[in-house]
């Protein structure tokens, strides 16, 4: 496309003896992420400048001029953290891909999203947010429940031990959140059924790509039987022996009635959330058939090797390099029919 591109990040640290959780920089990219994403970029003729989204943003910006940017940047602090980049590049009228600073704020916060689900007829888990550990209802709540971070992705918070079975497990695991995370917990009923995501890309329309299942029935030698944060992290790094490899099928092994329910639902919170361009929804398909939108994901994990969207897109027939071609193009098509942006000539060829 000939594009000066930015590509924004949040580098992934060791977290190492620094007294922070294990999974503190979990949903920051590594070295390898950026470089694959950069050259995917630049097979396709752009021109690509690596940009950490820390504190000299908004100097680098005012200094460069770029066409547009590759927004990856998960933020630094704060509830509305994913927002801070866009927040900036809608500030500084710079174009970008992804969603915007309002699908990725409420995004970032699971109650707010599931408001958001219900208002839209979208199913999702049974619900309370508690915001006092000292006061805990499950009322109207059937255990098992688990029990999550409120504003959290990448599996942060969440372990074997998040799911809970009666209220003094909840008061643990409400007070483990406040205590390591510093925010509210979600509590929800927890689905026993097939762990789907469903990849979004595209915008006139949005379209589904092949469902994933994950399964998880090879992971009993570690007693994870679902996608905590540890399978999250390992999935691909350790030995299957080792009962943190699930297996991915894509598509899903459903039939086609439940894949179209699956698609229906995850476009429809595609749509309820505000998103554009790309984004990963999780569900949960109960053993009733119904499809429980866990969360949107407007910024799906991009590493080549174990993130699920790259992984979809190559199910759907985009190898990576593709995909990252493609992610501009549809953030360009965008902006260009909303005629926000000003491109160069030489740019729309
Ligand atoms: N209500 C539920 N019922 C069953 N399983 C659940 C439920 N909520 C969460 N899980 C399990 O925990 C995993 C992580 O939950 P969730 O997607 O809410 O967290 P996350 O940290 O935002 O994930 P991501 O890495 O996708 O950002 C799910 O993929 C699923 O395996
Ligand atoms: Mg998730």
């Amino acid at each position: 496309m000939g594009l000066k591109v930015a590509l924004t990040y949040n580098l992934k640290r060791k977290t190492g003896n620094t007294g922070l959780p294990d999974d503190y920089y979990s949903e920051f990219d590594s070295k390898e992420t950026i470089e694959a994403i950069a050259s995917g970029l630049r097979s396709g003729g752009n021109e690509v400048f690596l940009v950490e989204a820390d504190k000299g943003l908004l100097n680098w910006f005012q200094d460069n001029k770029v066409d547009i940017v590759f927004n990856i940047a998960e933020g630094l602090n704060g509830e509305s953290r994913e927002s801070q980049v866009p927040a900036i590049l809608d500030f500084l009228g710079i174009p970008y891909t992804g969603s915007g600073v309002l699908a990725l704020s409420v995004s970032l916060n699971k109650t707010l999203t599931k408001k958001l689900f219900e208002g839209a007829g979208i199913p999702t888990p049974r619900y309370r947010l508690i915001t006092d550990p000292a006061v805990i209802s499950d009322d109207g709540l059937r255990y098992p429940l688990i029990a999550k971070p409120n504003s959290e992705g990448s599996g942060k918070g969440i372990t074997m031990a998040s799911v809970v079975r009666n209220k003094t497990e909840l008061i643990r695991e409400v007070e483990r959140t406040a205590r390591v995370y510093q925010q509210d917990t979600l509590v929800e009923e927890f689905i026993d059924g097939k762990e789907l995501t469903v990849g979004i890309l595209g915008n006139y329309p949005a379209a589904a790509m092949p469902i994933l299942e994950i399964d998880f029935s090879n992971c009993k030698a570690s007693g994870e039987f679902f996608y905590t944060w540890k399978v999250k992290e390992f999935e691909k790094e350790v030995e299957e022996s080792r009962g943190l490899t699930p297996n991915w099928h894509c598509p899903a092994r459903l039939s086609a009635a439940e894949a179209k329910t699956v698609k229906e639902a995850a476009l429809k919170a595609f749509r309820a959330i505000g998103c554009v361009d790309l984004s990963r929804v999780d569900i949960m398909l109960g053993k009733d058939g119904v499809p429980y939108v866990l969360e949107v994901n407007p910024l799906p994990g991009l590493d080549p090797v174990d993130s699920n969207f790259p992984y979809i897109a190559k199910c759907a027939g985009l190898n990576y390099p593709d995909l990252m071609k493609r992610i501009l193009e549809v953030a360009v098509e965008r902006h260009n029919k909303n005629k926000k942006m000003a491109l160069q000539e030489r740019s729309l060829r």
